[in-house]
C-alpha cells in the first residue's frame, strides 16, 4: 500500500496526547520528536544525554513556542535505567498514545551493556524489549488506539538469528551482529503484534519501520570509535551523495505511529529507488522476519535475558 506523497503535515492533531521517542536527541528520532511536537503532542524526549536532548529541545521550542517536550533519562544499555524510566513515566503519566523505538547503534566494536549483553543486540532490541514490557500497562489502560513502533532498518534482509551465539561472544562481525538485531527488532513487532491480537487487544497494534537511508550520526559512530578517519570520510561521502534527509527518514515512523490504515503487523518504509528515499508505504520484510518459531524462540529469550515478562492479561482492553 502507498499513499503516495505523504508527509508529516498529515499527522493529525495530537493536542493532549502522549508519545515517547527513545533517542530523541538526533537524526531520526530528532525529526520524529520535532513532528510530534508540532502536532499538539507531548512529546517524551527518551534520551542517554540528558544535557544534549535539553539542547535540541530548546531548538525545537524556537519554531513551535507552545510544544511540551519532556526530557527524560533513558540508557538502552543499562536495564536499571529502563527500570527507573518506566517507573517515572508511570508514576507521572496517565497515558501512553504511541511508544516509538527508534534509538540504536550501528556497526560498532564489540561492547558490552552493563547488564553484560552485546551491545547491538542489546541496545537495539533487548532494551527495546525490556522498555515496551515495562510500559504495556501504560499503552493498554490508555483509552482509545494505541501503537508501538518499532525502528528496524533495510539490512535486517542480511541478519539471521545465531541462538548459540546470540551475544557474538564466540565470534562478532560488527554488520552482522547490526543486522541481527534490527532483524530482532522486525520479529519483535510482529511476535508483539500476534500476541496482542491471541490475548484478544485490538486497541494496541505494533508496527515495524525503517528508514531507508537518511543522513545521521549512526554511520560515524562505529568509524569514530575504531579511529577510522577513512571510514568516517568514506561514510560522510555517502551520506551526501546518496541519503536522505534525516526529516525526510523520519517519515515513515511518523506513518507507522499515525496513518489511519496501519492496523498493527506491519513494516513500513520509503517506497522509491531501492527503498532508500521517497514516501512511505507498507512493504515486505524479510522471510526469515515472518518466522513464528524464531520470533518465539527470540522472545522467550528476551524475556529470560532482561528479566521482563510480558502480562497480557491485566488489560481491561481484552474483549474475551
Ligand atoms: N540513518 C539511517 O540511514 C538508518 C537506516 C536504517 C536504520 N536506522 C535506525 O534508525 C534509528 C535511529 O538512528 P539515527 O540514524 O537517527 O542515528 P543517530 O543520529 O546516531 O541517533 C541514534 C540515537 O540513539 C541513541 N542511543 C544510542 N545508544 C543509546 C542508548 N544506550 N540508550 C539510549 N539511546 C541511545 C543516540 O543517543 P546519543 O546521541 O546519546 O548517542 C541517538 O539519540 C536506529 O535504530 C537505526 O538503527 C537508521
Amino acid at each position: 500500500m502507498t499513499d503516495s506523497g505523504w508527509t508529516a503535515e498529515r499527522m493529525p492533531d495530537m493536542t493532549g496526547e502522549t508519545v515517547i521517542v527513545t533517542g530523541a536527541n538526533s537524526g531520526l528520532g530528532y525529526e520524529v520528536t520535532r513532528a510530534f511536537a508540532r502536532t499538539g503532542a507531548t512529546v517524551v524526549m527518551a534520551c542517554r544525554r540528558t544535557n544534549h536532548a535539553k539542547t535540541m529541545k530548546g531548538k525545537i521550542l524556537t519554531e513551535a513556542p507552545d510544544a511540551t517536550l519532556d526530557v527524560r533519562e533513558l540508557d538502552l544499555a543499562d536495564l536499571s535505567s529502563i527500570r527507573a524510566f518506566a517507573d517515572g513515566f508511570e508514576s507521572e503519566y496517565d497515558d501512553l498514545r504511541v511508544l516509538c523505538n527508534n534509538a540504536g547503534v550501528m556497526a560498532v566494536p564489540r561492547d558490552e551493556t552493563a547488564d553484560g549483553f552485546e551491545l547491538q543486540f542489546g541496545v537495539n532490541h533487548l532494551g527495546h524489549f525490556a522498555l515496551t514490557g515495562l510500559l504495556l500497562d501504560a499503552l493498554l489502560e490508555t483509552d482509545g488506539k494505541t501503537r508501538v513502533v518499532t525502528q528496524s532498518s533495510g539490512l535486517h534482509e542480511n541478519g539471521e538469528m545465531d541462538f548459540d551465539d546470540l551475544q557474538g561472544e564466540r565470534e562478532y562481525d560488527k554488520w552482522d551482529a547490526y543486522a541481527q538485531s534490527k532483524l530482532a527488532n522486525v520479529l519483535f513487532a510482529y511476535e508483539l503484534d500476534r500476541r496482542l491480537g491471541d490475548a484478544g487487544i485490538e486497541d494496541v497494534a505494533s508496527v515495524a519501520c525503517h528508514p531507508g537511508y537518511a543522513s545521521t550520526n549512526l554511520q560515524g559512530r562505529g568509524p569514530r570509535q575504531e579511529g577510522s578517519i577513512l571510514r568516517l570520510w568514506m561514510m560522510r561521502i555517502a551520506n551526501a551523495v546518496l541519503a536522505q534527509s534525516a526529516e525526510r527518514g523520519a517519515l515513515p515512523m511518523l506513518y507507522a505511529a499515525t496513518a489511519g490504515g496501519i492496523t498493527g503487523g506491519e513494516y513500513v518504509g520509503p517506497d522509491g529507488l531501492m527503498n532508500m528515499r521517497g514516501p512511505p508505504s507498507v512493504q515486505s520484510s524479510s522471510d526469515r522476519s515472518y518466522d513464528e518459531v524464531v520470533a518465539e524462540r527470540l522472545w522467550d529469550s528476551s524475556e529470560e535475558l532482561t528479566g521482563v515478562t510480558y502480562d497480557f492479561r491485566r488489560s481491561k482492553s481484552v474483549s474475551h
